[in-house]
């Protein structure tokens, strides 16, 4: 995903805009550009590359502008270069314009708009948009801009700007975040909270097909129909600090570390240890539902698939309720059936995982209840569900993520003793599952203090091209966690498998030294990953193992062993996920990698 912000008011945009782009950069970062308005003039400055390349193209001083609409790219249409940068301008120079989303129609556009003489300079789906807007400005941007949106299929979070109608930014929003923020005499567009948060907590979400024209004087929004609608002003949530790296070299090291804070926020008022239940406002509403619920299908991407998996062993070992978990990309292509008293959950952090919002649409237009696991509130999976649970454990920013998994572990693990109660679980059961909970943010914090052996073992392994990590049961979804969190920040290759599968195949792999990690903490299956480690032990791989704290026996196995302190098998995931991120981290920083800004990828996969 891209980021957008863009700032009206009395203040020199240019710094705001900068610092602005510079906090978005985790959204995508192949390119950048900004849009200023000084009196008549439009001045545009873009180029291929990060912010800093931007920056020193820029005349700080020289800069009077006092509106401005500013870009950081993640290409999906066209080549990352300083032509197909944001803002793109219409053929008269007078109008430009910052995109998030796909134009779709783009291609039929294109041709329309050449016959009529516009010639392109770019080869973006955002050019269309631009020229077409062009098109049909007659002296008024709005309309404009409402007449040309009308016209294009596909996504869009967009702010423009014209230089015959200086100090006006024309917002619009479908598919595609976008939220206003309303300062003192001042108005900036956003993509991202994080983008103005050291200027205005004060903020107005658009809706989809929902339009904002902002200047110094005020706000106004209308629907892409030009029906007048009112908007709540809300208090973002997350606080500058929250944003900001606090001390550490990377945000995925500050978030790891802010895991078990995190995970006091997300239980605060939700785990009742004096009555031994949960209270879930946010699915209070539909709480008879979810009882009576006949089938739960959990749905996500990545990092949040593999906590729905873990919620796929929760809702079925305490709730009883058949359940699946389904690739977000899967199910909406699918086909798939729901019948009466189908719960569908999708999990996400963003909140705007494009395949994870369009199987919640299919979901719920089957006539399944919707419910969503999300961080980001306000975001457009949190919107378009029936109910749901916010994580609350703050902005992730570092691109890997960590502290969500652990947060849509938590909730889920409350849904499923909140729905097990009512259904068959035991007052005692619940309670000491709660109990177990409860600990866990002090656990995390004894997981942590591995943070410098598990360097030595990253450091001892990071010039090793493949790794294999295996678990078992609750177990096996956090060894795809663990492969995942390496390949994506170090580029090693990883496999995360049920460790039982190993003797099925990819037995072959292992040679002489090759690390592989077995999470192999007490628990049912242990007797069993025993004896898988001695397989690999027998062929010469580095066995590092995720063991229980006390667990003496594994050091005759294990070449490396981190100790997490012992819980109930359900909640373990919440603690051996702690090791895996630490070996994954210093992994990456050992191998020069840019641990926040991941080659290829980006925070939110708003496209297909
Ligand atoms: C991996 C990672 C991704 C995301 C996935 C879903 O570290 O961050 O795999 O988990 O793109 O994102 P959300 O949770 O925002 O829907």
């Amino acid at each position: 995903m891209c980021g957008i912000v863009g700032y009206v008011g009395e203040r020199r945009a240019l710094p705001l805009l900068i610092e602005g782009l510079k906090r978005l950069e985790y959204r995508g970062y192949d390119s950048a550009g900004v849009a200023m308005m000084e009196d008549h003039t439009l001045q545009v400055t873009k180029s291929a590359g990060r912010v800093a390349v931007l920056e020193q193209m820029l005349d700080f001083d020289g800069s009077k502008a006092t509106t401005g609409i500013a870009h950081t790219r993640w290409a999906t249409h066209g080549a990352p270069n300083d032509a197909n940068a944001h803002p793109h301008t219409d053929a008269s120079g007078r109008i430009a314009l910052v995109h998030n989303g796909i134009i779709e129609n783009y291609t039929a556009f294109k041709k329309y708009l050449e016959q009529k003489g516009v010639v392109f300079a770019t080869e973006t789906d955002t050019e269309v948009l631009v020229q077409l807007i062009g098109c049909r400005y007659k002296g008024n941007l709005e309309k404009a801009v409402r007449e040309a949106l009308a016209e294009i299929h596909g996504t869009f979070g967009i702010a423009v700007v014209c230089s015959e109608e200086p100090g006006i930014i024309v917002a619009a929003r479908r598919g595609s975040p976008l939220l206003i923020g309303v300062g003192q005499g001042e108005y900036l567009v956003a993509s991202d909270a994080s983008a103005i948060l050291a200027h205005t907590s004060q903020v107005a979400y658009l809706s989809d097909n929902e339009m904002a024209v902002i200047s110094a004087d005020g706000l106004r929004t209308t629907t892409l129909d030009n029906i007048p609608v009112t908007k709540d002003i809300q208090e973002v949530e997350w606080t500058l600090d929250q944003i900001e790296l606090a001390g550490h070299d990377h945000f995925m090291e500050k978030e790891i570390f802010e895991q078990p804070e995190a995970m006091r926020n997300c239980m605060r008022g939700r785990v009742d240890l004096g009555e031994g239940k949960v209270h879930l406002g946010g699915i209070a509403d539909v709480a008879r539902e979810i009882t009576r619920a006949k089938r739960i299908i959990l749905t996500a991407c990545g990092t949040a698939w593999h906590a729905g998996l873990v919620g796929e062993y929760l809702f079925e070992d305490l709730g009883r309720i058949p359940t699946e978990v389904e690739y977000a990309s899967e199910f909406r292509y699918r086909n798939p059936v729901i019948e009466d008293g189908t719960v569908v959950i999708a999990i996400s952090q963003s909140g705007e995982t494009a395949d994870t919002l369009a199987a919640l649409s299919e979901a719920r237009e089957r006539g399944a209840l919707a419910l969503g696991v999300v961080n980001v509130v306000g975001s457009s999976i949190a919107r378009e569900t029936d109910a749901g649970i916010y994580l609350h454990v703050g902005p992730e920013i570092g691109v890997a993520s960590t502290k969500a998994f652990c947060g849509q572990v938590a909730v889920l693990a409350m849904m499923a003793s909140y729905m097990g109660r009512r259904r068959h679980l035991s007052q005692s059961t619940t309670q000491e599952f709660l109990e177990a909970l409860a600990r866990i943010p002090e656990q995390m914090e004894q997981a942590l203090e591995n943070s410098d052996q598990a360097k030595t073992i990253a450091e001892a392994c990071a010039q090793r091209e493949n790794w294999l990590y295996l678990g078992r049961g609750y177990q096996y979804p956090v060894a795809l966690e663990g492969a995942l969190k390496l390949k994506e920040i170090s580029y090693i290759h990883a496999e995360g498998l049920p460790a039982a599968e190993m003797k099925h195949g990819p037995i072959a792999l292992i040679n002489d030294g090759m690390p592989v990690v077995f999470i192999a903490t007490q628990g049912s299956q242990y007797e069993k990953i025993i004896s898988n480690i001695e397989q690999v032990r027998a062929r010469g791989g580095r066995v590092i193992a995720v063991a229980t704290k006390g667990d003496h026996g594994i050091t005759k196995l294990a070449t490396d062993v981190l100790y997490v302190p012992h819980t109930l098998e359900p909640l373990q995931p919440l603690l051996t996920v702690i090791p895996l991120q630490l070996i994954a981290y210093h992994a990456a920083v050992t191998r020069g990698c840019n641990v926040d800004k991941p080659r290829n990828l980006a925070k939110s996969v708003t496209v297909e």
